[in-house]
């Protein structure tokens, strides 16, 4: 105890018991230690340039954005109805024409309106970050249409989807809202 006390105080005294503040930060010790904190410090550095913490960091694979337009009606579909091919691998497709997003992830299909529920601004998809975006007053949704942040009070408006054959049939004119009919929202999709 005494030798371990003599220790500390020997590296404390290699500078005659006169130290500066810098002595002090010069001693064996303090270089070890300060050359702990550099190393650990460009590991951390190394992590961020990586992205590793990041929201993209936790995001799969960039989904990819596409045009699409509705195929021909079938006999038998209302005219609210629309007809689009069944998506064949993630992806995120809009159909200016008819103001409908049709998006696949994660083994699911989903139908929204393109219109951003605050103030129908028209949604952009940012592949880089697997997020919906409104610019206009900056909200972000997942591909799943789950409101995460900004002005908006409630999730993307879903749209009623069903398959037929090879096909989605999506109605136009039925808009779910989240914060007003959560069963239905919840169960608008087709799973893959
Ligand atoms: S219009 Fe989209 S957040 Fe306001």
């Amino acid at each position: 105890m005494i030798d371990s006390l003599r220790e500390n105080s020997d590296d404390n005294d290699s500078c005659g018991g006169s130290c500066t503040l810098h002595d002090a930060l010069n001693t064996p010790k303090a270089l070890e230690r300060r050359e702990f904190i550099r190393v650990a410090g460009m590991v951390f550095a190394s992590i961020g340039a990586l992205g590793l913490g990041s929201r993209r960091a936790s995001a799969m694979a960039p989904i990819p954005i596409s045009d699409v337009a509705a195929m021909p009606p079938r006999i038998g579909d209302r005219a609210e109805e629309r007809r689009y091919a069944i998506p064949s691998v993630d992806g995120v497709s809009i159909d200016k024409d008819n103001s409908v997003i049709i998006a696949r992830a994660a083994g699911k299909v989903y139908a929204f309106s393109l219109s951003c529920p605050h103030q129908n601004t028209a949604l952009r998809w940012e592949a880089g970050d697997n997020q919906f975006f409104c610019p206009k007053h900056k909200s972000r949704y997942r591909a799943d249409g789950a409101f995460i942040e900004g002005r908006a009070t409630r999730d993307m408006d879903r749209l009623p989807i069903r398959r037929d054959a090879a096909a989605l049939v999506v109605d136009i004119d039925a808009l779910i809202q989240q914060d007003e009919h959560q069963r239905e929202w919840s169960a608008a999709f087709i799973a893959i």
